[in-house]
């Protein structure tokens, strides 16, 4: 069973499967179009709430429930952890029979790529792809394989509780940081240093001293970047639906990208009632 706390993870839940229920609205009137939802991190299909006893559907299975007409032609689910894995397959084979779902264990990372050669040999499909990690688990590259495609991308981006701890004020970062930051964003150590930090000269007791200082608000910044890097992908990307824990600072930004301007609008229209949170 997967744990979660707070309510944005319900919200984040209902914008997904708000945003399911309009695509496949639209997508049912394209005869030629077939459908696929792709789940990278599917969890257990439940989840269990930190604060009480409550027993919640995951996205999964939230989604499995939208049904006729509103169905997708494929789901495909995605877990890294063998006992949720089962979990999911149990709870679909036993719910949810006779849908055409498949679930694997796998490391999201390696069926991104399958499934943008999937879409590049097969021309009438569209994907709805959610990808909802804890940390820093996705590969710029896994990205950057779904450009030219007819997939929306629902991405969590773990902007506090990931990159923006890994900028240390100083500077000072480890290579094996830099390293997971230039997979994480597809950018160069240098470029990473050019956008978070400036030199500035100060006056010290013995002269003048170059010292490495942090631009501020990198948080937003970290967001900020990271759609404007989801934007070299695709043609549009959303507002964020920004996560905060109890004391208010932020852990995590929501987005959607997309290449369909239509989708963009729902995007935006769903996050929005959110935003109060
Ligand atoms: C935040 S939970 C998913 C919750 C689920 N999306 C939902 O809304 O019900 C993240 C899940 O990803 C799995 N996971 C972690 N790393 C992964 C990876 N590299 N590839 C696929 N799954 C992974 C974890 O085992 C965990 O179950």
């Amino acid at each position: 069973m997967n744990q979660f706390g707070g309510s944005w993870t319900e919200a984040k839940m209902e914008i997904v499967v708000s945003y399911a229920k309009a695509y496949l609205k639209i997508m049912n009137n394209q005869s030629w179009a077939k459908t696929i939802y792709f789940d990278g991190f599917a969890g257990s299909g439940i989840i269990d709430s930190e604060k009480s006893d409550e027993i919640k559907k995951g996205t999964a299975l939230r989604i499995l429930d939208l049904d006729d007409p509103l169905r997708f032609d494929i789901y495909y689910f995605v877990e890294l952890n063998d006992i949720y894995k089962s979990s999911l397959e149990q709870l679909i084979n036993k719910f949810y029979f006779g849908r055409n779902a498949h679930v694997v264990q796998a490391d999201c990372n390696e069926k991104l790529l399958k499934l943008s050669e999937f879409l590049k040999e097969n021309k009438n499909y569209r994907a709805l792809t959610f990808i909802d990690p804890y940390g820093m688990s996705v590969d710029w590259n896994s990205i950057k394989s779904l450009a030219n495609l007819g997939v929306d991308l629902w991405i969590l981006v773990p902007t506090g509780i990931g990159v923006a701890r890994m900028l240390k004020n100083n500077g000072d970062i480890s290579d094996a940081w830099f390293s997971k930051l230039e997979k994480f964003l597809g950018l160069t150590r240098e470029e990473i240093v050019n956008h978070f930090y400036k030199k500035q000269i100060v006056n010290t007791l013995f002269g003048e001293e170059s010292v490495t200082i942090k631009e501020v608000n990198t948080v937003q910044k970290v967001g900020d970047l990271y759609k404007q890097r989801l934007n070299t992908i695709f043609k549009f990307t959303s507002d964020s639906f920004v996560m905060r824990n109890s004391t208010n600072s932020i852990m995590y930004h929501f987005m959607m990208a997309t290449n369909n301007a239509n989708a963009l609008k729902i995007a935006n229209d769903v996050i929005k009632p959110n935003y109060k949170l």
